[in-house]
């Protein structure tokens, strides 16, 4: 299966305005000046029409990822890998496929339980981002093609997790991490998976049978200078967003970056610098450590 990129990300929420708040005035994004649908909120940070939506609803969740099959061959292709696995999927009607403002989609679970979606041509409007904050832009690659940054998402089933993204949708392996953890006999697994674009991972998977705030570890959107990153840390405190960790620099894919906690619950990681990699000389790694420096718990 040929998956390009991270396409959407949807969201559930008590209270939109409260994303708006967040995406506008905290990350630099900006509501989506083309895409509407109802009183869903949509969330733009490059040449796609959006990358965020945000549902209203009554909990406080991550709700799914869209992500992105490389045109009409890589589609038609991908749902007859399905259909030969025997697995279960559904297929979004005309009107969810206008909602989401893609061509076609379907939604499936993966062995985690974990909703996704697979969706053909997601629309982009090529309008220029004008933030309230100063941001300069942030990093998506070539109109887009690298997908709006990564998600890191726990599993109670590792390995058949894995095997679910690799074996079945095509996903590639870029680093095995083990995390040691206080009081826990043996450290936990982070499988760290890329798509077909440099970015280091799209998707990492974290073996945790444990449900995590908000549905979700962490959602990450890159942003194009070191300024950018500091003027993030700046309006983290003058809005008294919680931090998460303070900023670090993660060992595998060099991303200089800090955590704040979004209103769904989950952590936001917002970096700059990740390394983008050349897949057809690469070979996967097998990590112990998370970080050079930083990334301390709380501290801003
Ligand atoms: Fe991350």
């Amino acid at each position: 299966m040929d998956i390009k990129a991270l396409a959407y990300v949807r969201i559930e929420s008590t209270a939109p305005s409260r994303w708006e708040t967040f995406a506008t005035e905290v990350m630099g994004m900006v509501v989506a000046p083309q895409h509407r649908w109802g009183d869903n909120l949509y969330l733009k940070l490059d040449d796609y029409a959006y990358r965020y939506c945000i549902v209203p609803g009554q909990q406080d969740q991550f709700l799914c990822a869209g992500w992105e099959l490389g045109g009409p061959e890589a589609w038609e292709q991908a749902l007859a890998e399905l259909d030969a696995a025997g697995v279960d999927y559904r297929r979004g009607s005309d009107e969810e496929a206008q909602e989401r403002n893609v061509a076609a989609f379907v939604s499936l679970r993966d062995p985690g339980g974990q909703l996704l979606e697979l969706c053909l041509q997601p629309r982009l409007d090529y309008l220029p981002l004008l933030p309230k904050v100063p941001v300069s832009g942030f990093v998506t690659g070539y109109h887009g093609d690298m997908g709006l940054g990564h998600i890191a998402m726990a599993t109670p089933c590792l390995a058949e997790t894995r095997s679910f993204y690799v074996d079945l949708l095509g996903f590639g392996q870029t680093d095995y991490l083990t995390v040691p953890i206080p009081g826990e006999e043996r450290p936990h697994g982070l499988h760290f998976l890329h798509c077909a674009n440099p970015r280091h991972h799209s998707l990492a998977l974290y073996e945790d049978s444990q449900p995590h705030p908000g549905n979700l570890v962490h959602l990450m959107a890159e942003v194009q200078s070191m300024d950018d990153l500091g003027r993030f840390t700046d309006r983290v405190h003058e809005t008294g967003t919680r931090v998460i960790t303070g900023m670090g620099r993660h060992t595998n894919d060099q991303m200089v970056s800090m955590y704040v906690e979004t209103p769904a619950g989950f952590a936001l990681e917002y970096g700059f610098d990740g390394v983008q990699i050349d897949w057809r000389h690469y070979t996967p790694t097998e990590s112990t450590t998370t970080s050079h420096w930083g990334h301390r718990w709380g501290q801003g």
